[in-house]
């Protein structure tokens, strides 16, 4: 495999549309304005790394199967300049009045100390500063650092503002030390310490920001090997769009971890063991239900398959049935059932699922987890391969539409009923867009709020905005100004991922 290293670029319009470069030219130069005014000093360099709309594939990055998403242009700057003189490091916001400054200094000991119950900007900052520093491994005390941010992805919107965040602190200091890492390494060091904050993410979101290519959605695969695959969308005649809108309910994942994002890590992973320990697979220690269906097949006398869709298509479906005569419980497990249930006394089994990250639940649901995520894989499959196939078809246009747009329906519907990550907002608007023309329409992210995502055809895109503006947003945010609604509802192009602008 050819190195991939973050490119460095002194031209706007490598990373951005060129009609959008104007807009980010002003941008650039007022983060620059501001770095001198608030520094004294010209920054170096600028890391920037941009939020995602995940197209379908929800809650299954952890579960080790593959999802599908795409970088926006949304991103986060982080303008740096360095010292050899200390270690301090001082970080701003453009929006200091929200986000206040700080500073912190490095510590042998532990890096810098990061307090997960304390819910502050900074700690995204840190918790990037601290998987780099700890990666990098420096002789010597590594730089000191004026770090200068302006994030425009919107935060707790579904859009992975922390991860744009965590990344583009990651590169920052990894730049700053004057060190190079391939991009994989880079989302690794993020995905890892994302987790310090206290949230047991998977990894789509950081692979998304900096792995993305414009132009192209990324079927990023975990699991047996991590790789991405930049997927074209299928050139119809209009051409597709995504619009992404904001339900404007804040759905803060740290928050709301353990009886949400958290939990459901766990009960994926529980789930997962139970099965393995039902196909007398323990042996092997399978953490993942991706790890338990690679297993279980090796073992397997399986037909010929004449495509991977076709391979995946069988297994999953297998592993449903597998699911259906397993999982038994269907109210649910308690903490003491689900001990039973994989072999473990209750202390080895607090210790193994529920020490690590905060998580609270009277009854753990194992089977709805696993219909979601075993469903919700092959929606995932079955897209790609609706847009690897229909690359120069126009005339059935409509056609790809309505079946792309199916699988995003059903994706709701089981983030809904399954997996209960939707809201009532979320819900809400999904139907309302689909009323409005969307071929499809889901929830994008971690859920419990934030964005939804809509296909629609691109000569349809301004209607479906008025219509959505009036029916969702204008009825429930009556006195929202023109302005906050550029930012609630837009047409959003697969834009490019990390990027490191000099001068
Ligand atoms: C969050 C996490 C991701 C992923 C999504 C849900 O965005 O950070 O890893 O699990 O939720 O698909």
């Amino acid at each position: 495999m050819p190195q991939d290293f973050v490119p460095v670029t002194q031209s706007l319009s490598d990373i951005y549309a060129e009609a959008k470069c104007d807009a980010q030219k002003k941008r650039y130069q007022n983060l620059v304005e501001s770095f001198k005014s608030i520094y004294g000093v010209e920054p170096e360099f600028i890391a920037r790394s941009p939020g995602r709309v995940n197209i379908i594939g929800e809650h299954i990055d952890y579960a080790g199967f593959p999802v599908f998403p795409m970088a926006v242009d949304r991103d986060c700057l982080i303008a740096v300049s360095t010292t050899s003189s200390d270690t301090k490091v001082h970080v701003a916001n453009v929006d200091g009045k929200k986000y206040p400054a700080r500073e912190f200094d490095y510590d042998t000991e532990c890096i810098v100390h990061i307090d997960a119950s304390i819910h502050e900007w900074t700690n995204y900052f840190k918790s990037g500063y601290k998987g780099m520093l700890e990666k990098l491994q420096l002789k010597e005390s590594p730089a000191g650092m004026n770090c200068l941010m302006d994030g425009s992805v919107p935060s707790g919107g579904g859009m992975s503002s922390s991860a744009a965040f965590v990344c583009t602190a990651a590169m920052a200091t990894m730049k700053a030390n004057k060190r190079n890492l391939e991009k994989s390494e880079i989302v690794q060091i993020a995905i890892e310490s994302e987790r310090y904050v206290g949230v047991n993410s998977g990894g789509m979101d950081q692979t998304a920001s900096v792995m993305s290519r414009a132009d192209s959605a990324t079927f990023i695969e975990f699991e047996p090997e991590f790789r991405t695959i930049p997927v074209e969308f299928p050139s119809t005649e209009p051409a597709i769009s995504f619009v992404v809108s904001n339900t404007l309910v804040t759905a803060d994942k740290v928050v709301s971890a353990p009886v949400c994002y958290n939990l459901r890590v766990v009960e994926t992973s529980v789930g997962a063991m139970l099965l393995a320990k039902e196909l007398g697979l323990l042996d092997s220690n399978p953490k993942t239900y991706k790890e338990v269906m690679d297993i279980y097949f090796t073992k397997q006398d399986e037909p010929k398959f004449t495509s991977e869709t076709e391979q995946w298509s069988y297994r999953l479906e297998k592993m449903l049935q597998l699911v259906e005569k397993y999982i038994v419980k269907r109210e649910g497990y308690t903490e003491s059932e689900m001990s039973h249930a994989v072999g473990l006394s209750d202390s080895e089994f607090k210790s193994k699922f529920m020490s690590k990250f905060p998580v609270r639940a009277e009854l753990f649901q194992l089977y709805t987890r696993a219909v979601h995520v075993f469903t919700e894989s092959l929606r995932v499959v079955r897209f790609r391969d609706i847009c690897e196939s229909r690359k120069s078809s126009v005339s059935d246009s409509k056609d790809t539409f309505t079946r792309l747009g199916q699988l995003m329906n059903e994706s709701q519907e089981s983030c809904r009923d399954n997996f209960n990550c939707s809201c009532p907002e979320l819900d809400e608007l999904t139907a309302i867009s689909r009323k409005a023309g969307a071929y499809g329409s889901r929830l994008t992210g971690a859920g419990w709020g934030g964005c939804t995502v809509s296909l629609v055809s691109e000569d349809q895109v301004e209607t479906f905005i008025k219509t959505v503006r009036k029916e969702y947003f204008q009825k429930r945010f009556p006195n929202i100004t023109e302005d906050e609604m550029s930012d609630v509802i837009f047409a959003s192009r697969p834009s490019s991922g990390a990027y490191f602008y000099t001068f």
